[in-house]
């Protein structure tokens, strides 16, 4: 039976344990460059004992950002400035992964701390692309409806951004299908209204997000995992749900994702989410089971016992934390010791050790 500290095996790559670092936008590069800043955070969560340290949404082109100072892989210069930082995590063993990501029709605004609204062209915002010219929301812009060309241009920009996650050292990819950005606009009968074979039935809605990962896959090394971030419900009536989660994984599955992060909403603010302790945990439970796919729980999991039982019964077979990661990244470290798990701990910090009190 699995457990929180077991170790975990995708392709070539082993997690030295199921606490994975959930990707958070850090509103802190300049043009896409990392700075300081996101060596020292992703550094801090490599050293307090984590499996995985996921990159926040970076951008794979500049228009796809959702803000100005969001990363970027699209050039050499943003590649090369990821490389120390993915060699400072690996070097504390954990494995370092990238989420890519294209924010759709919800580009453009800024940084939460400066309110998180709309940018307009005077304050260094541009116009979105979204599968259809619908807004996200009052006050935001109409975005540009994506056509053929910009379409093919996309898939080029996820796989040259692959390629350059490749080139900066990553082991892991994430592409960011969820959250009411690009591809889940694709997805959801809220937000793709195409009347072209893009738009309509499910399979139709299907298609471009299928293209892109077919294409990163291709060019994603066959020994590195891939997984993809995945709204399993808009929670709101005739949206994307469940049912139509567990056709699309199934064809994820068969295209060689190896994991769903199973996260939900984000595609219009008016949803009613249920939010609470693990609230979207039994998504990863049923799309495991239902597809075989490996799964990653997210979502107000904060505690060891909490994340340790949901390995233990299968629900997930790995935990993706955010916000508990923010508040201590040594969370890792000290869940072990809660657990009565031996875990190594940096030598550095060995004096530390919570049971050497
Ligand atoms: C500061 C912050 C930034 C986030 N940025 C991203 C992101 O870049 N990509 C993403 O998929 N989710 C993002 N999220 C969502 C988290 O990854 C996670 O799914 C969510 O916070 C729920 O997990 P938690 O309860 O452990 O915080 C962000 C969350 C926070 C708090």
């Amino acid at each position: 039976m699995a457990e929180l500290f077991s170790a975990l095996e995708i392709r070539g790559t082993r997690f030295r344990n199921r606490v994975f670092v959930s990707p958070m936008c850090q509103y802190s590069a300049i043009d896409g460059v990392p700075q300081t800043w996101h060596l020292v955070h992703l550094g801090s969560r490599a050293v307090g004992g984590a499996g995985l340290v996921m990159t926040e949404a970076t951008a794979v082109s500049e228009r796809a950002r959702i803000s100005p100072s969001d990363t970027g892989v699209w050039s050499r210069v943003q590649y090369e400035a990821w490389k120390p930082i993915v060699r400072f995590i690996r070097e504390q063993g954990a494995v370092p992964g990238m989420q890519l990501a294209h924010a759709g029709r919800k580009a453009s605004t800024g940084a939460p701390w400066l309110g998180g609204h709309p940018l307009s062209q005077n304050e260094g915002g541009w116009i979105p692309v979204a599968p259809s010219s619908l807004p996200f929301a009052d006050g935001y812009p109409i975005p540009e409806e994506l056509d053929e060309a910009g379409i093919f241009a996309l898939e080029a920009e996820f796989v040259a951004a692959a390629r350059n996650a490749q080139r900066a050292g990553f082991e892991v990819l994430e592409l960011h299908f969820a959250h009411g950005y690009l591809m889940h606009e694709f997805l959801s009968p809220l937000s793709n209204k195409r009347q072209d074979c893009y738009g309509g039935d499910l399979g139709a809605r299907m298609t471009i997000p299928l293209r892109v990962v077919d294409a990163v896959r291709h060019v994603w090394p066959n020994d590195y995992p891939l997984f993809v971030r995945l709204s399993i419900t808009d929670w709101i009536p005739g949206g994307w749900d469940l049912e139509s989660s567990i056709t699309f994984v199934r064809a994820l599955h068969v295209r060689g994702v190896d994991l769903v992060d199973c996260s939900s909403g984000g595609i219009a603010p008016k949803a009613s989410i249920p939010t609470g302790p693990g609230y979207q945990t039994h998504f990863a439970e049923t799309i495991r089971r239902e597809t075989g796919i490996l799964t990653g729980a997210v979502g107000l999991i904060t505690d060891a016992i909490q994340a340790d039982h949901i390995i233990r019964t299968g629900q997930a077979d790995a935990i993706f934390l955010a916000r508990a990661e923010l508040r201590q990244p040594y969370w890792p470290l000290e869940a072990a010791c809660q657990l009565g798990v031996s875990c190594e701990w940096p030598p550095q910090y060995a004096r530390a050790r919570l049971e050497n009190r």
